[in-house]
C-alpha cells in the first residue's frame, strides 16, 4: 500500500499542482452559493487541496475532511473539522452534507459498494458527489494503475462512463467531463 501516512508533507508540497484549474472552476460552481447551514465533506481528503479552495472561496459553510492517514489529514489547516475515518465508515448522521468530494480517492477505497453505500446515506437528498479520477483506458491513465497496481492499491479505477453506470444503481444522477486521461464527474442523489 502506499504509504500515506508518511506522505503528508509532499502532498502538502506538491498535491494542489496535480489539479489543473478546469477541476476547480467547476467546484466553485457547485460551492458558490452554499450558506451557513450547508456542509461540506471531503473525503480522502489528505493534506486538504479542494476543501482548503473551496474554503477560501466561500467561508459560510461546515467544513470536513475525513482520511484514515493522520499523517495526511494533520496539514488539513483550520477551520476545517479534520476526523480520520474511511469511505466505508463514515461517523456521520444520515442526510446531512451538501456537498462531497473525492478528490484523486475514488481508486483507493477498498470496497466500493459500502464506500458509495455510506456516501449516498450521508448525502442530503438533492445534494451533490464530486468525483476527479483517472480513466485507465487513456496512456497517462494507464501508467498511474500501473504503478499504484504495484504498490498493491485497490486501483479502482473507471471510465467516467462506467463510473456513471455504477452510480446509477445507488440512486445517483451522474454527468462528467473529460480532459484526456482525466475527468471530473459529478453525481446528483435523487431521493
Ligand atoms: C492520492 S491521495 C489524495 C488526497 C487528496 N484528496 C488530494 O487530492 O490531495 C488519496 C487519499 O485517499 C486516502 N484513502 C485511502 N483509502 C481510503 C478510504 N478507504 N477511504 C477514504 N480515503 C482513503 C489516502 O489516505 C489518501 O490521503
Amino acid at each position: 500500500m502506499i504509504p500515506f501516512n508518511y506522505l503528508g508533507w509532499a502532498f502538502k508540497l506538491f498535491g494542489k499542482g496535480i489539479y489543473p484549474d478546469w477541476v476547480f472552476e467547476a467546484l466553485y460552481r457547485l460551492v458558490k452559493n452554499l450558506n451557513e447551514d450547508d456542509i461540506f465533506l471531503d473525503i480522502g481528503a489528505g493534506t486538504g487541496v479542494l476543501t482548503e479552495y473551496v474554503y477560501t472561496k466561500n467561508y459560510k459553510p461546515t467544513y470536513i475532511a475525513v482520511d484514515p492517514a493522520y499523517g495526511m489529514i494533520k496539514h488539513v489547516k483550520n477551520p476545517v473539522i479534520k476526523i480520520v475515518a474511511k469511505a466505508e465508515n463514515l461517523p456521520f448522521a444520515s442526510d446531512i452534507f451538501s456537498v462531497i468530494t473525492l478528490g484523486e480517492t475514488l481508486h483507493h477505497i477498498q470496497d466500493l459498494n459500502k464506500g458509495f453505500k455510506e456516501i449516498y446515506r450521508v448525502l442530503k437528498k438533492g445534494g451533490y458527489l464530486f468525483i476527479f479520477d483517472f480513466d485507465p483506458t487513456e496512456k497517462k491513465g494507464k501508467l498511474i494503475y500501473n504503478f499504484e497496481k504495484l504498490f498493491g492499491e485497490p486501483v479502482n479505477f473507471f471510465r467516467p462512463e462506467e463510473l456513471a453506470q455504477f452510480l446509477n444503481q445507488f440512486n445517483f444522477k451522474s454527468e462528467y467531463v473529460k480532459y484526456g486521461y482525466r475527468y471530473i464527474l459529478i453525481a446528483r442523489k435523487l431521493s
